[in-house]
């Protein structure tokens, strides 16, 4: 079975050491007894080294929003994940749709972040996802085959079991609009296939799909009820401890 994981991406919402560790400080006890559902907060860069000595030796995990794929050099502005790596951060999301559209990361750039990040023992938690425009005109299956043939393309079976994949359609991207999670449990569905095509069953029934996009308590439920869905990335919910428990509690399985 495969175990659960929500993450709090935090976006660009908080970033200082004492508002990180505020919240943490509230999660932290409540979320001490779930060992069934993985936990991972992801701050802006700056709080993350806070983050990460206020969770040490307990059950929630650290993860960064974004990183280069060099490890040193003339890149001003950008992250090395060596860096991570030294901090203790065990996670990193990569590919979000706010990078892609945004800042035009392409499944190419992403591709190298990905590799980079496996090849230095940080878990990539890799965001795919339609547009709203693609999903009217009935393309949101090519475009996702498209992002995995893009993004994890050159990845060995060995290195691709170490993926989470977070399936978040851009157009229920902190705009209120969940999918349901029929639509939800269709894509993720058609994740896996994709996957067995690309690599076999064993991989496909093993990798964690999260779903991404408008995660609210009252919502969880149903999603993380779905065969397919294994947790899911959470923003806008995430920034206070009493909703994400409520969804990280939505997402044990009994
Ligand atoms: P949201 O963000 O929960 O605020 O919609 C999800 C995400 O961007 O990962």
């Amino acid at each position: 079975m495969r175990k659960p994981i929500i993450g709090g991406n935090w976006k660009m919402n908080r970033g200082t050491s004492s508002q990180t560790v505020e919240m943490l400080k509230v999660l932290k006890p409540l979320v001490k007894k779930i060992d069934n559902v993985d936990i991972v907060i992801a701050p802006p860069f700056t709080a993350l080294e806070s983050a990460i000595d206020f969770t040490k030796k307990t059950n929630i995990k650290i993860g960064a929003q974004n990183m280069y794929f060099e490890e040193s050099g003339a890149f001003t502005g950008e992250i090395s994940p060596q860096f991570l790596v030294s901090l203790g951060c065990e996670y990193v999301i990569l590919g979000h749709s706010e990078r892609r559209n945004i800042f035009n990361e392409s499944d190419e750039l992403i591709n190298k972040k990905l590799k980079k990040a496996i090849a230095l023992g940080i878990c990539p938690i890799t965001c795919i996802g339609e547009q709203l425009d693609e999903r009217e005109a009935g393309k949101e299956k090519d475009v996702i085959r498209n992002q995995i043939e893009g993004s994890f393309k050159g990845i060995s079976q060995e290195d691709f079991e170490k993926i989470v994949i977070a399936y978040e359609p851009v157009w229920a991207i902190g705009t209120g609009k969940t999918a349901t999670p029929e639509q939800a449990e269709e894509m993720h569905q058609y994740i896996r296939e994709v996957i067995n095509q690309k690599y076999d069953e064993k991989v496909s029934n093993s990798i964690r799909i999260q779903y991404g996009g408008s995660i609210k308590p009252s919502n969880a439920r149903e999603l993380f009820k779905q065969e397919n869905i294994d947790g899911g990335l959470v923003g806008g919910a995430s920034l206070q401890a009493e909703s994400l428990y409520a969804i990280i509690k939505a997402a044990v399985r009994y």
